[in-house]
């Protein structure tokens, strides 16, 4: 039998994991990460298996200072002035790699995600290491992402020694990904970041290529992904209820209570109506879902600004029918 996963708090022994080409999960402000030796092919490889994850699917590196990019970037100096108003934070930024990078980690891309992540414990890991993290969400390929350690244990038992606990993940959403690779910035996930914010920072209005074509840009950005067990649906409560007569019917929800369901049928994002509260509770409650004997879940979306654009854009994930 496989050695069951430890969770604890402990930065030394993960340190000493990964120094031994383990993996780790790692807290991070936006969700857990499945973190190892970005420098290290079979720490990489020990990733993607860990996952289920096809090799298509590039990984994120993660370091605690701009100073560290040119280590394993190529990239015009000026726009460290952008990464260090919004580092450390819920943004990865896209750049031409450096060879020190395995091409496994980039799929063989001649670009690297590069995130700096503002959680105080792997910010402490990660300066006690003479090497980056390479770390996609810790969660089974297409299914949703943890946003505490006993998510990451729930899944992944037994795939990794040690889970170090960070606590409840503050923005509970992945990165926002931005494209500095080309000529003009552009994103290619929506993400932890409000974009508004960020084109403050940029001055500019973003590009926004996530939909530009039937290949994902982001190449992780398959149509079907944050699936949880059960069936979600964009139709509302009325409409499932007609189609599906004999069935349990569930609803996530917003912020109220729908009339045409029984309360003990319905899980709310933040009853407070807060977009933050409902970011860093989502993955939690699709979650609860697959702890329901709903059959169908009716999705209510919200609303469309700021967070609530990542927020619709995971829900639209996980409602698409594989
Ligand atoms: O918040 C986050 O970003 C979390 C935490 C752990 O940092 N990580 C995360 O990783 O969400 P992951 O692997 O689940 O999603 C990373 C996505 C990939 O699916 C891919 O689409 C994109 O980042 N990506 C990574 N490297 C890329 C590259 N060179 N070019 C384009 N997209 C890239
Ligand atoms: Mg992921």
């Amino acid at each position: 039998m496989k050695r069951s996963t430890e969770i604890g708090t402990d930065i030394l022994r993960a340190a000493n994991e990964l120094r031994n080409g383990e993996l780790v999960a790692i807290p991070t402000e936006t969700v857990y990460g499945l973190a190892g030796n970005a420098l290290e092919r079979e720490s990489v490889i020990k990733i993607f298996e860990a996952k289920n994850r096809p090799q298509f699917d590039p990984l994120i590196v993660h370091t605690y200072a701009s100073s560290e990019f040119e280590k394993y970037a190529d990239f015009d100096p000026r726009i460290l002035n952008w990464i260090d108003q919004l580092s450390p934070g819920p943004i990865t930024y896209i750049l031409k790699k450096k060879t020190v990078i395995p091409d496994l980690v980039t799929s063989g891309h001649d670009t690297v995600g590069l995130r700096i992540p503002r959680h105080p414990m792997t910010l402490e890991l990660l300066k006690s290491l003479d090497f980056p993290l390479a770390a996609p969400s810790a969660n089974p390929f297409g299914y949703v992402s943890p946003t505490r350690a006993s998510h990451v244990k729930d899944q992944l038992d037994g795939r990794l020694p040690y889970i170090l606990d960070g606590g409840d993940a503050e923005v509970g959403i992945e990165s926002t990904i931005i494209d500095l690779s080309g000529e003009r910035p552009a994103v290619l996930r929506l993400g932890g970041f409000d974009l508004s914010e960020l084109e403050k920072v940029f001055e500019q209005k973003l590009d926004d290529i996530r939909l530009s074509s039937s290949q994902p840009n982001a190449p992780g950005m398959l149509h079907s992904h944050y699936a949880p067990g059960v069936q979600l649906s964009k139709l509302p409560i009325a409409e499932l209820k007609e189609q599906f007569p004999e069935k349990h019917i569930g609803a996530l929800r917003f912020s109220t209570y729908s009339e045409e369901l029984p309360q003990e049928a319905q899980i709310i994002l933040s009853e407070s109506g807060s977009i933050t509260e409902a970011a860093q509770r989502l993955f939690m409650c699709l979650r609860q879902l697959d702890k329901t004997n709903w059959d169908v879940v009716s999705v209510e979306f919200a609303p469309e600004k700021g967070l609530g654009l990542a927020i619709n854009d995971r829900l639209t994930r996980a409602t698409h029918q594989q």
